[in-house]
């Protein structure tokens, strides 16, 4: 099971690491589908239901975000 605990310390993000902040995948969250985005790898898979269009004011994607930098525990990884 994947979780998102200290995440703001394990950049960059994604199974390719596409992007460097969390506000890049905020954001590529909110507006995959009405912004243009580069192409998917593979398009078979894409969530459109949950994903891609969610609607989120700006303050609304900051406050994630924010919420997702509460989640450092003071861990540190290994070198
Ligand atoms: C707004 C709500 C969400 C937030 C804040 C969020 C946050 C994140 C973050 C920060 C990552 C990067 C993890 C990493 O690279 O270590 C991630 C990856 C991922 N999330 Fe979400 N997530 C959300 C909603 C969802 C939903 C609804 C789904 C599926 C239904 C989902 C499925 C995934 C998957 C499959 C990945 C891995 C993608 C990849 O490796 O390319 N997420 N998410």
């Amino acid at each position: 099971m994947q979780s998102l605990r200290n995440i703001a310390v394990t950049d960059p993000y994604m199974h390719n690491g596409v992007f460097k902040t969390l506000h890049e995948v905020v954001d590529f969250y909110n507006t995959r589908d009405v912004k243009s985005w580069p192409a998917p790898e593979v398009a078979d898979n894409v969530n459109q239901d949950e994903l891609g269009d969610l609607g989120l004011t700006d303050e609304e994607v900051n406050d994630l975000v924010a919420f997702l930098e509460t989640l450092t525990d003071g861990y540190e990884l290994p070198e």
